[in-house]
């Protein structure tokens, strides 16, 4: 059980007039990710199979993961009764199922698998800080304080169990650094896309550079200078580069500057 439950949300604050379309689309896609969280939980404890500590707290993040999908899919629910959750649910999931039979981390090592897990907690926490920023309806604001909160607390969880590992298996830099942009580059590989079409689209087939596009158009412009900065600090802490430094300030501002770019591009083009 994590920190709040469901009971904790303002649920009666809801102010449907405040509700921004292209931003229930997204939330209606990330509902359905989150809940994958209990197959990836099953994933780490395979992965991490004689470690009942990791374990354990892998399958508490499991939980707080679900609840999250649990928590958008009932503001969906609420804001467009139309919205089936358990139905889209089902539908994301006979296109997208995580892999369980591993008994090793697709990154190579242990210490490469809290990696990638701190650059998806890296990806979280920004982006329902920067929803939760953008949004003006109350109650999905309070949700995405909630779940931002949720977010970081996973980063530091799987950072702390990193440092653990790197004493034990010590992968150098450039390792560190090429699963961290492997995984950054995977953000586009369809688990995203397939949930943002699972959860809007019910006639067209998929198509992923479509719905990668449909996504990303949506949800880049959220973001402001100060959630990137904030990310790729949290990014340079995963490989193991000073946080704080010139680097990470200019390769911040690089990356402002793509999603920036990509935004108003993609923007252009629905117009
Ligand atoms: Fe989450
Ligand atoms: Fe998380």
């Amino acid at each position: 059980m994590g920190l709040w439950t469901l009971d904790d949300i303002p649920w009666d604050k809801l102010d449907r007039s405040k509700v921004d379309p292209e931003i229930l689309r997204t939330v209606k896609a990330a509902s359905l990710v989150e809940q994958n969280g209990a197959d990836y939980a099953q994933y780490l404890c395979n992965v991490f199979h004689d470690d009942p500590a990791f374990q354990e707290a892998a399958r508490r993040w499991g939980e707080e993961e679900v609840q999250h999908g649990r928590a958008l899919g009932r503001w969906a629910t609420l804001v467009d009764p139309d919205f089936d959750h358990a139905d889209a649910s089902e539908r994301f999931t006979r296109g997208f199922r995580v892999k369980l039979d591993a008994r090793q981390s697709i990154r190579g090592t242990r210490s490469g698998e809290l990696i990638a897990r701190c650059i998806v907690e890296t990806g979280t926490s920004s982006y329902y800080t920067a929803l939760g920023e953008a949004t003006e309806e109350p109650v999905l604001k309070a949700i995405c304080q909630r779940i931002a909160a949720d977010e970081l607390r996973h980063y530091k969880l799987f950072y702390t169990h990193l440092k653990r590992y790197l004493e034990r298996e010590r992968i150098g830099f450039w390792k560190r650094l090429r699963v961290a942009a492997g995984r950054l580059v995977e953000s586009e590989d369809g688990e995203l896309s397939y949930a943002y079409y699972a959860a809007n689209e019910n006639a067209a087939a998929f198509d992923l550079r479509r719905y990668n596009n449909a996504y990303a158009r949506r949800v880049y412009c959220l973001y402001r200078r100060h959630h990137v900065e904030r990310g790729m600090a949290m990014i340079f802490k995963a490989v193991g580069l000073k946080p704080n430094g010139r680097l990470n300030m200019l390769a911040a501002r690089l990356a402002w500057m793509f999603m920036h770019m990509r935004a108003e591009r993609l923007g252009r083009r629905a117009a």
